[in-house]
Protein backbone atom coordinates (compact mmCIF):
# COMPACT_ATOMS: atom_id res chain seq x y z
CA UNK A 1 0.00 0.00 0.00
CA UNK A 2 1.12 3.48 -0.61
CA UNK A 3 0.48 5.91 2.03
CA UNK A 4 -0.73 9.37 0.95
CA UNK A 5 2.29 10.19 4.08
CA UNK A 6 5.09 8.36 4.21
CA UNK A 7 7.66 8.08 6.89
CA UNK A 8 10.24 9.75 4.61
CA UNK A 9 11.13 10.72 1.24
CA UNK A 10 14.22 11.28 -0.53
CA UNK A 11 15.69 14.94 -1.33
CA UNK A 12 16.76 14.18 -4.93
CA UNK A 13 16.78 16.33 -7.75
CA UNK A 14 18.36 16.84 -11.37
CA UNK A 15 21.55 17.42 -8.88
CA UNK A 16 21.83 14.02 -8.01
CA UNK A 17 21.20 12.63 -11.49
CA UNK A 18 23.39 15.06 -13.23
CA UNK A 19 26.10 13.90 -10.82
CA UNK A 20 25.69 10.47 -11.43
CA UNK A 21 25.55 11.56 -15.41
CA UNK A 22 29.01 12.94 -14.57
CA UNK A 23 30.34 10.22 -12.90
CA UNK A 24 29.60 7.60 -15.28
CA UNK A 25 31.16 10.06 -18.51
CA UNK A 26 34.09 10.07 -16.42
CA UNK A 27 34.41 6.31 -16.79
CA UNK A 28 35.89 5.77 -13.47
CA UNK A 29 32.72 4.47 -11.14
CA UNK A 30 34.73 2.64 -8.16
CA UNK A 31 36.73 4.09 -5.52
CA UNK A 32 38.40 7.29 -6.75
CA UNK A 33 38.69 10.91 -7.26
CA UNK A 34 34.75 11.35 -6.05
CA UNK A 35 35.28 9.26 -3.15
CA UNK A 36 38.22 11.13 -2.34
CA UNK A 37 36.25 14.42 -2.84
CA UNK A 38 33.82 13.38 -0.45
CA UNK A 39 36.53 12.92 2.47
CA UNK A 40 37.47 16.03 1.58
CA UNK A 41 34.02 17.61 1.94
CA UNK A 42 33.89 15.76 5.20
CA UNK A 43 36.80 17.27 6.48
CA UNK A 44 35.63 20.17 6.13
CA UNK A 45 32.47 20.33 7.02
CA UNK A 46 33.41 18.68 9.95
CA UNK A 47 36.61 20.22 10.53
CA UNK A 48 38.30 16.75 11.94
CA UNK A 49 41.54 15.59 10.61
CA UNK A 50 40.46 12.56 8.62
CA UNK A 51 37.46 10.90 6.83
CA UNK A 52 37.36 7.79 5.26
CA UNK A 53 34.23 6.83 3.03
CA UNK A 54 33.50 2.86 3.15
CA UNK A 55 30.12 0.60 1.63
CA UNK A 56 28.25 1.53 4.52
CA UNK A 57 27.53 2.90 8.44
CA UNK A 58 27.73 -1.08 9.54
CA UNK A 59 31.43 -0.89 8.03
CA UNK A 60 32.52 1.53 9.66
CA UNK A 61 31.39 0.85 13.11
CA UNK A 62 33.38 -2.79 12.31
CA UNK A 63 36.50 -0.77 11.62
CA UNK A 64 35.97 1.81 14.31
CA UNK A 65 35.46 -1.81 17.19
CA UNK A 66 38.89 -2.62 15.07
CA UNK A 67 41.11 1.12 15.49
CA UNK A 68 39.55 1.17 19.20
CA UNK A 69 41.09 -2.11 19.68
CA UNK A 70 38.49 -3.85 20.81
CA UNK A 71 39.00 -7.81 20.72
CA UNK A 72 37.79 -11.42 21.95
CA UNK A 73 35.80 -11.25 25.64
CA UNK A 74 36.23 -6.92 26.06
CA UNK A 75 32.99 -5.65 27.28
CA UNK A 76 31.70 -2.43 24.92
CA UNK A 77 28.94 -0.70 26.78
CA UNK A 78 26.45 0.31 23.93
CA UNK A 79 22.65 1.43 24.37
CA UNK A 80 20.07 -1.15 23.80
CA UNK A 81 17.38 1.42 21.93
CA UNK A 82 19.69 1.66 18.58
CA UNK A 83 19.29 -0.35 15.43
CA UNK A 84 21.28 -3.72 15.11
CA UNK A 85 24.54 -2.54 13.60
CA UNK A 86 25.41 -0.12 16.58
CA UNK A 87 25.68 -3.56 18.37
CA UNK A 88 26.66 -6.31 16.08
CA UNK A 89 29.84 -4.37 15.66
CA UNK A 90 31.10 -5.19 19.02
CA UNK A 91 30.19 -8.71 17.94
CA UNK A 92 32.38 -8.88 14.76
CA UNK A 93 35.45 -8.41 16.97
CA UNK A 94 34.37 -11.08 19.35
CA UNK A 95 34.06 -8.50 22.51
CA UNK A 96 30.97 -8.56 24.56
CA UNK A 97 27.93 -5.66 24.44
CA UNK A 98 26.79 -4.84 27.61
CA UNK A 99 23.76 -2.65 27.10
CA UNK A 100 22.78 0.22 29.09
CA UNK A 101 19.66 2.01 29.52
CA UNK A 102 18.31 5.13 28.15
CA UNK A 103 19.05 8.28 30.45
CA UNK A 104 14.58 9.28 30.72
CA UNK A 105 11.55 8.93 28.17
CA UNK A 106 12.33 12.68 27.47
CA UNK A 107 16.04 11.94 26.69
CA UNK A 108 16.13 8.60 24.96
CA UNK A 109 20.04 8.30 24.40
CA UNK A 110 22.15 6.24 27.02
CA UNK A 111 22.59 7.17 30.14
CA UNK A 112 25.90 8.48 31.31
CA UNK A 113 24.63 6.99 35.30
CA UNK A 114 24.23 3.36 33.76
CA UNK A 115 27.41 3.62 31.70
CA UNK A 116 29.19 4.09 35.10
CA UNK A 117 27.47 1.32 36.98
CA UNK A 118 28.16 -0.99 34.25
CA UNK A 119 32.23 -0.45 34.10
CA UNK A 120 33.69 -3.46 35.02
CA UNK A 121 37.72 -4.18 34.46
CA UNK A 122 37.09 -5.17 30.91
CA UNK A 123 35.25 -2.50 29.94
CA UNK A 124 37.02 -1.10 26.37
CA UNK A 125 34.52 1.36 24.83
CA UNK A 126 31.03 3.09 24.70
CA UNK A 127 29.22 3.18 21.59
CA UNK A 128 26.86 6.61 21.90
CA UNK A 129 23.88 6.79 19.41
CA UNK A 130 22.81 9.95 19.00
CA UNK A 131 18.82 9.51 18.93
CA UNK A 132 16.92 11.24 16.09
CA UNK A 133 20.38 13.48 15.83
CA UNK A 134 19.86 14.84 19.44
CA UNK A 135 23.28 14.91 21.36
CA UNK A 136 24.03 12.23 23.93
CA UNK A 137 24.93 13.39 27.66
CA UNK A 138 28.95 13.95 26.27
CA UNK A 139 30.07 15.63 28.80
CA UNK A 140 29.56 13.07 31.10
CA UNK A 141 30.89 10.48 28.90
CA UNK A 142 33.83 11.95 27.77
CA UNK A 143 34.75 12.69 31.35
CA UNK A 144 33.84 8.60 31.84
CA UNK A 145 35.91 7.99 28.96
CA UNK A 146 39.27 9.81 30.30
CA UNK A 147 38.63 8.48 34.11
CA UNK A 148 38.43 4.94 32.79
CA UNK A 149 40.61 4.80 29.74
CA UNK A 150 37.66 3.73 27.46
CA UNK A 151 37.35 4.59 23.59
CA UNK A 152 34.40 6.23 22.72
CA UNK A 153 32.54 5.31 19.19
CA UNK A 154 30.09 7.63 18.15
CA UNK A 155 27.02 6.02 16.41
CA UNK A 156 26.45 9.15 14.30
CA UNK A 157 24.36 7.74 11.57
CA UNK A 158 21.00 10.07 12.66
CA UNK A 159 23.47 12.81 13.26
CA UNK A 160 24.95 14.47 10.31
CA UNK A 161 26.15 18.48 11.16
CA UNK A 162 23.85 18.18 14.77
CA UNK A 163 25.62 19.80 17.25
CA UNK A 164 26.71 19.94 21.04
CA UNK A 165 27.86 22.85 22.87
CA UNK A 166 29.64 23.89 19.30
CA UNK A 167 30.89 20.65 18.22
CA UNK A 168 29.67 18.79 15.78
CA UNK A 169 28.39 15.19 16.83
CA UNK A 170 30.76 12.42 15.49
CA UNK A 171 33.85 14.68 16.62
CA UNK A 172 33.82 14.46 20.23
CA UNK A 173 34.70 10.58 20.49
CA UNK A 174 37.75 8.44 19.28
CA UNK A 175 35.65 7.67 15.81
CA UNK A 176 32.44 9.02 14.49
CA UNK A 177 30.34 7.10 12.14
CA UNK A 178 27.65 7.94 9.18
CA UNK A 179 25.48 6.18 7.26
CA UNK A 180 24.10 7.47 3.84
CA UNK A 181 21.16 4.47 3.73
CA UNK A 182 18.50 5.61 1.12
CA UNK A 183 16.11 6.62 4.77
CA UNK A 184 18.58 8.78 6.19
CA UNK A 185 19.66 12.84 5.97
CA UNK A 186 22.17 12.26 3.39
CA UNK A 187 21.10 9.38 0.73
CA UNK A 188 22.88 7.36 -1.74
CA UNK A 189 21.05 3.88 -1.19
CA UNK A 190 24.46 2.68 0.40
CA UNK A 191 27.32 4.37 1.92
CA UNK A 192 29.43 5.21 4.91
CA UNK A 193 31.87 7.61 6.41
CA UNK A 194 34.60 7.42 9.37
CA UNK A 195 35.54 10.40 10.71
CA UNK A 196 38.66 10.47 13.43
CA UNK A 197 40.96 12.79 14.64
CA UNK A 198 43.66 10.36 15.13
CA UNK A 199 46.22 10.17 12.19
CA UNK A 200 46.72 6.39 13.44
CA UNK A 201 43.83 5.24 13.31
CA UNK A 202 42.65 6.95 9.57
CA UNK A 203 45.81 5.62 8.16
CA UNK A 204 44.60 2.21 9.62
CA UNK A 205 40.78 2.44 8.62
CA UNK A 206 42.01 3.45 5.13
CA UNK A 207 44.39 0.24 4.61
CA UNK A 208 41.69 -1.91 6.23
CA UNK A 209 38.74 -0.80 4.50
CA UNK A 210 40.64 -2.30 0.99
CA UNK A 211 42.05 -5.69 2.10
CA UNK A 212 44.86 -4.34 3.84
CA UNK A 213 46.36 -3.34 -0.08
CA UNK A 214 48.88 -0.37 0.24
CA UNK A 215 47.83 0.85 -2.97
CA UNK A 216 44.52 1.78 -4.38
CA UNK A 217 43.32 0.68 -7.89
CA UNK A 218 42.90 4.09 -8.81
CA UNK A 219 46.73 5.02 -8.12
CA UNK A 220 47.54 2.61 -10.01
CA UNK A 221 45.17 3.18 -13.09
CA UNK A 222 46.69 6.82 -12.92
CA UNK A 223 49.95 6.10 -12.92
CA UNK A 224 50.85 7.34 -9.13
CA UNK A 225 51.78 3.45 -8.12
CA UNK A 226 52.41 0.18 -10.07
CA UNK A 227 51.86 -2.20 -7.44
CA UNK A 228 50.97 -3.10 -3.93
CA UNK A 229 51.90 -4.99 -0.83
CA UNK A 230 49.24 -6.55 1.67
CA UNK A 231 50.41 -4.99 5.04
CA UNK A 232 46.82 -6.22 7.08
CA UNK A 233 44.38 -8.82 6.96
CA UNK A 234 41.51 -6.11 5.64
CA UNK A 235 38.01 -6.25 3.86
CA UNK A 236 36.26 -5.22 0.88
CA UNK A 237 34.56 -2.02 2.70
CA UNK A 238 34.78 0.53 -0.19
CA UNK A 239 32.33 2.95 -1.81
CA UNK A 240 31.85 3.67 -5.26
CA UNK A 241 32.68 6.31 -7.09
CA UNK A 242 28.78 6.61 -8.05
CA UNK A 243 27.32 6.61 -4.79
CA UNK A 244 29.91 9.82 -3.41
CA UNK A 245 28.72 11.57 -6.60
CA UNK A 246 25.41 11.69 -4.89
CA UNK A 247 26.72 11.78 -1.21
CA UNK A 248 28.10 15.11 -2.96
CA UNK A 249 25.68 16.57 -4.16
CA UNK A 250 23.66 15.82 -0.98
CA UNK A 251 25.94 17.37 1.43
CA UNK A 252 25.74 20.65 -0.66
CA UNK A 253 21.77 20.27 0.36
CA UNK A 254 22.08 19.25 3.83
CA UNK A 255 22.17 22.54 6.08
CA UNK A 256 18.84 24.14 3.94
CA UNK A 257 17.52 20.50 4.22
CA UNK A 258 18.01 20.53 8.29
CA UNK A 259 16.51 24.30 8.36
CA UNK A 260 13.46 22.84 6.80
CA UNK A 261 13.51 19.88 9.37
CA UNK A 262 13.70 22.19 11.80
CA UNK A 263 10.48 24.13 10.55
CA UNK A 264 8.65 20.64 10.46
CA UNK A 265 9.78 19.60 14.08
CA UNK A 266 8.76 23.61 15.46
CA UNK A 267 5.24 22.84 13.87
CA UNK A 268 4.68 19.23 15.18
CA UNK A 269 5.70 20.58 18.54
CA UNK A 270 2.90 23.31 18.34
CA UNK A 271 0.50 21.29 16.88
CA UNK A 272 1.06 18.29 19.62
CA UNK A 273 1.15 20.69 22.18
CA UNK A 274 -1.97 20.32 23.87
CA UNK A 275 -1.63 16.75 23.10
CA UNK A 276 -1.50 15.44 27.25
CA UNK A 277 -0.86 12.00 26.15
CA UNK A 278 2.22 12.03 24.53
CA UNK A 279 5.47 13.42 25.63
CA UNK A 280 7.70 14.30 22.67
CA UNK A 281 11.73 13.56 23.71
CA UNK A 282 14.24 15.98 23.77
CA UNK A 283 11.69 18.48 23.25
CA UNK A 284 13.99 21.50 25.04
CA UNK A 285 16.78 20.82 23.15
CA UNK A 286 18.35 24.44 22.06
CA UNK A 287 20.86 22.62 19.89
CA UNK A 288 21.45 22.81 16.06
CA UNK A 289 20.56 19.11 15.10
CA UNK A 290 19.52 16.90 11.71
CA UNK A 291 15.61 16.15 12.62
CA UNK A 292 16.52 12.44 11.49
CA UNK A 293 13.46 11.14 12.50
CA UNK A 294 10.19 12.26 14.72
CA UNK A 295 9.35 10.17 17.79
CA UNK A 296 6.90 10.52 20.10
CA UNK A 297 6.37 8.50 23.29
CA UNK A 298 3.17 7.60 24.77
CA UNK A 299 1.99 8.12 27.89
CA UNK A 300 0.99 5.37 30.64
CA UNK A 301 0.74 2.94 27.76
CA UNK A 302 1.02 -0.59 26.37
CA UNK A 303 2.52 -2.29 23.43
CA UNK A 304 -0.79 -3.19 22.49
CA UNK A 305 -2.15 0.17 22.36
CA UNK A 306 0.82 1.81 20.34
CA UNK A 307 0.53 -0.61 18.08
CA UNK A 308 -3.30 0.04 17.41
CA UNK A 309 -2.93 3.84 17.29
CA UNK A 310 -0.21 2.66 14.65
CA UNK A 311 -2.66 0.42 12.73
CA UNK A 312 -5.27 3.59 12.93
CA UNK A 313 -2.38 6.04 11.16
CA UNK A 314 -1.45 3.99 9.11
CA UNK A 315 -5.52 3.13 7.58
CA UNK A 316 -5.44 6.56 7.60
CA UNK A 317 -2.63 6.88 4.95
CA UNK A 318 -0.10 7.94 7.53
CA UNK A 319 2.74 5.99 7.55
CA UNK A 320 5.12 5.46 10.89
CA UNK A 321 7.68 3.19 12.53
CA UNK A 322 9.06 2.29 15.83
CA UNK A 323 12.68 3.28 16.93
CA UNK A 324 13.80 1.12 18.04
CA UNK A 325 12.76 -3.04 19.09
CA UNK A 326 15.14 -2.99 21.40
CA UNK A 327 18.11 -5.17 20.87
CA UNK A 328 18.49 -6.99 23.66
CA UNK A 329 15.02 -8.74 23.17
CA UNK A 330 15.97 -9.60 19.68
CA UNK A 331 16.57 -13.72 19.86
CA UNK A 332 20.26 -13.56 18.95
CA UNK A 333 20.78 -11.40 22.02
CA UNK A 334 18.62 -12.87 24.54
CA UNK A 335 21.30 -14.89 26.43
CA UNK A 336 22.08 -12.01 28.55
CA UNK A 337 19.72 -11.01 31.70
CA UNK A 338 19.11 -7.48 31.23
CA UNK A 339 17.28 -4.87 33.18
CA UNK A 340 16.29 -1.93 31.08
CA UNK A 341 12.87 -0.66 32.44
CA UNK A 342 12.88 2.66 30.23
CA UNK A 343 14.19 1.45 26.76
CA UNK A 344 11.63 -1.23 27.14
CA UNK A 345 9.09 1.18 27.39
CA UNK A 346 10.26 3.33 25.25
CA UNK A 347 10.54 0.32 23.09
CA UNK A 348 6.57 -0.39 23.79
CA UNK A 349 5.39 2.57 22.96
CA UNK A 350 7.24 5.09 21.10
CA UNK A 351 6.05 6.07 17.06
CA UNK A 352 7.86 7.46 14.93
CA UNK A 353 5.92 9.98 12.86
CA UNK A 354 7.06 11.62 8.96
CA UNK A 355 9.67 13.53 9.04
CA UNK A 356 11.47 15.28 5.90
CA UNK A 357 11.95 18.38 4.46
CA UNK A 358 9.54 18.80 2.32
CA UNK A 359 6.38 17.75 4.64
CA UNK A 360 4.22 20.37 4.35
CA UNK A 361 2.20 22.92 6.97
CA UNK A 362 -1.10 21.21 5.75
CA UNK A 363 0.14 17.36 6.03
CA UNK A 364 1.51 18.32 9.60
CA UNK A 365 -1.86 19.51 10.71
CA UNK A 366 -3.29 16.39 9.26
CA UNK A 367 -0.87 13.93 10.78
CA UNK A 368 -1.72 16.01 14.75
CA UNK A 369 -5.65 15.96 14.04
CA UNK A 370 -4.96 12.10 12.55
CA UNK A 371 -3.08 11.27 15.83
CA UNK A 372 -5.54 13.04 18.49
CA UNK A 373 -8.34 11.45 17.14
CA UNK A 374 -7.41 7.86 17.39
CA UNK A 375 -6.00 8.32 20.96
CA UNK A 376 -9.61 9.92 21.36
CA UNK A 377 -11.25 7.18 19.67
CA UNK A 378 -9.19 4.57 21.65
CA UNK A 379 -9.75 6.32 25.21
CA UNK A 380 -13.64 5.99 23.92
CA UNK A 381 -13.71 2.43 22.52
CA UNK A 382 -11.58 1.12 25.96
C1 LIG B 1 21.76 4.11 14.48
C2 LIG B 1 22.22 3.36 13.26
N1 LIG B 1 23.42 2.76 13.28
C3 LIG B 1 23.90 2.08 12.23
C4 LIG B 1 23.16 1.96 11.07
C5 LIG B 1 23.71 1.15 9.93
O1 LIG B 1 23.94 1.91 8.79
P1 LIG B 1 24.14 1.20 7.37
O2 LIG B 1 22.82 0.73 6.90
O3 LIG B 1 24.73 2.29 6.51
O4 LIG B 1 25.10 0.08 7.57
C6 LIG B 1 21.92 2.58 10.98
C7 LIG B 1 21.14 2.48 9.73
O5 LIG B 1 20.02 2.19 9.61
C8 LIG B 1 21.43 3.30 12.11
O6 LIG B 1 20.23 3.89 12.09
Amino acid sequence: MAYQIPLFKLNFDEQEIQAVTETIQSRWISTGPMCEELESVFRNDFQVLDAVSVANCTDALHLACILCGIGVGDEVLCPSLTFAASVNCVRYVGAIPVFCDIKSIDHINISAEEIEKKITYRTKAIVVVHMAGFPAEMDTIVNLAQKYNLKIIEDACHAPLSEYKGKKLGTIGDVGCFSFFSNKNVSAGEGGMLITNNEKMAKRARLLRSHGMTTMSFERASGHATSYDIVELGYNFRMDDIRASIVIAQMRKLYNDLLMRSKVRSKYIEGLSDLKDIIIPFEDNKEFVSNYIMPIVLRDSTRDKRDAIRSMLHSLGIQTSVHYPAIHRFSLYQTQKNNLPLTEYVSDNEITLPMYASLTDEEIKYICMSLKNVLTNYEIRG
